[in-house]
């Protein structure tokens, strides 16, 4: 007991003695795991963030919108960007492949909780014929870019405390996904507590601590901590393609985003969407005071994203899909953080499970405290050169993210039909469509087969018996 009462005493200090309120009915074991979650937490930081973002007078919590502009972004030559500028990027993207430089990243820690999935995300199964779950879809197209470019790559996977056992069994069960084990590596981002609106932690029960993954921007220093850039830099590896768990049809391995980001010397680039529509919730690149920054739709206010240019286009129509490359010298950099350079925590409100003063457990109707996140789009600011490249939103984003309605199975179901039917229609083998691009009939490409045009249209021109497009076809 005696080693841990500095511990319990730094809590009291820090007017958090509530966290230990239990202490003495809890067994050995108890105290012992509520002594180790209290040990995770950065006390000083709790107490600037209760200042800076919970407390009445912290200011109006949101984001300073002087000087706000929309930030520029290369077009897609399809939309009169530089043509000759795509294809050195193509090429220098395909070089970089070829020389072993890249690895896939994909941020897993989050819960499927709007999509009301029980279990980690990266298993839902979301492809139209054969029920691939996302994980299984991304390993594939992992493996198809190794065997394109004659060098298997590495695949990095950051989960969460809830998440972690599960997702390596999942990999576990099913011979990782067909992947070489050696390269795929998980790793688990930090945890936050939660506090209430008086800046108190709070219990999620007697013996534990309300804790929360601390936001895929947690990533960039889970990759330092974990060991993954290290591991980078031996293997040769500098430049990370990073993209999120729900969304399948991103190019996980985009040989001209890679080039762009590599050819401009840029430390973070980012793929852009023109929005759908002005209400579309994703978050805006801007710019502000000569920085590159990303304004999530709930700090932009409406009658802003709604503003249009003459030509009546929105003025904000740059979409982040939050696909991203990143310099692993620059993730190096910023989880270190001092010099300035340190990424913002967010405030978000939240019913938070708890206990209440005589230690039974509380299931709060409304919000009832604040969880803490950053988001790793805030690290742009600190790049060097950083870069906003256009992306056709039908080849990269179609993500799952609510049970029905917009982003949901059925819709990105649909997305990939519309995919495979616009490949196969590129290439000579016309399959009937409605005016949406949907096609009639119900079918798959795997991704190693093909997992963009090329690879399509390399895979599809090398068959010999072309099949019959019928309901069922699986292309592999
Ligand atoms: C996010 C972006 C939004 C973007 C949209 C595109 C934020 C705040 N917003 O919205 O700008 O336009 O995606 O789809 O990010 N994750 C973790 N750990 C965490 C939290 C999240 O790994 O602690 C991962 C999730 O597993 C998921 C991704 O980050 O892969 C996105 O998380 P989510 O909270 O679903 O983001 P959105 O609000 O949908």
């Amino acid at each position: 007991m005696s080693s841990s009462l500095p511990l319990i005493e730094q809590f009291q200090r820090a007017g958090q003695a509530q966290v230990f309120a239990f202490f003495d009915q809890l067994t050995p074991a108890e105290q012992a795991r509520l002594l180790a979650e209290a040990g995770e937490i950065d006390l000083a930081e709790v107490d600037r963030l209760n200042r800076t973002l919970v407390a009445k007078n912290a200011g109006a919590v949101g984001v300073n919108l002087d000087g706000l502009a929309p930030a520029p972004y290369e077009l897609l030559p399809a939309n009169g960007g530089d043509a000759a500028a795509w294809a050195r990027a193509k090429t220098a993207g395909e070089d970089a492949l070829r020389a072993g430089r890249v690895a896939a990243f994909t941020v897993a820690g989050g819960q499927g909780t709007r999509l009301g999935y029980d279990g980690p995300k990266g298993t839902f199964r979301v492809t139209p014929v054969k029920q691939k779950s996302l994980f299984q879809v991304f390993a594939e197209k992992i493996l198809a870019a190794g065997t394109r470019y004659g060098k298997p790559l590495h695949w990095f996977i950051m989960t969460s405390h809830q998440n972690h056992a599960a997702t390596e069994t999942f990999f576990t069960e099913n011979n990782f996904l067909g992947l070489d084990r050696a390269r795929v590596h998980f790793f688990r981002q930090g945890r936050m507590p939660a506090v209430s609106f008086e800046g108190k932690i709070l219990l999620e029960t007697k013996g534990s601590l309300a804790l929360s993954p601390d936001g895929h921007g947690g990533s960039l220093r889970a990759l330092a901590r974990s060991g993954a850039l290290d591991l980078m830099q031996r293997e040769g590896i500098d430049t990370l393609s990073y993209f999120q768990v729900d969304n399948p049809l991103v190019r996980a391995i985009d040989p001209a985003f890679i080039g762009w980001h590599l050819l401009h010397r840029s430390e973070m680039t980012s793929k852009m969407v023109p929005k759908a529509y002005a209400e579309e919730k994703v978050g805006h690149f801007c710019v502000q005071a000569g920085k590159l920054i990303v304004v999530e739709y709930s700090d932009l206010p409406m009658a802003i994203q709604r503003e249009v240019d003459a030509a009546g286009k929105l003025r904000y129509l740059a979409g982040s899909v939050a696909i991203h490359m990143l310099d692993r010298d620059f993730i190096r950099r910023v989880a270190a953080g001092g010099e300035g350079v340190e990424l913002p925590f967010h405030r978000a409100d939240k019913k938070i499970p708890t206990i209440d003063a005589s230690g039974n457990p509380v299931k709060p109707e409304k919000a009832n405290g604040v969880k803490f996140e950053m988001f790793v789009f805030d690290a742009l600011p600190f790049a060097k050169n950083p870069l906003v490249i256009e992306a056709r939103r039908a080849d990269d984003f179609s993500p799952v993210k609510n049970a029905d309605g917009l982003d949901s199975p059925k819709t990105c179901r649909e997305d990939q039909l519309r995919q495979f039917a616009r490949w196969l229609n590129a290439n000579g083998a016309p399959l009937a469509t409605d005016a949406t691009g949907l096609p009639a009939i119900n079918f798959e490409v795997s991704p190693l087969f093909g997992y963009d045009e090329d690879s399509f249209a390399s895979s599809w021109s090398a068959l010999t018996a072309k099949p019959s497009l019928t309901d069922g076809l699986y292309l592999t």
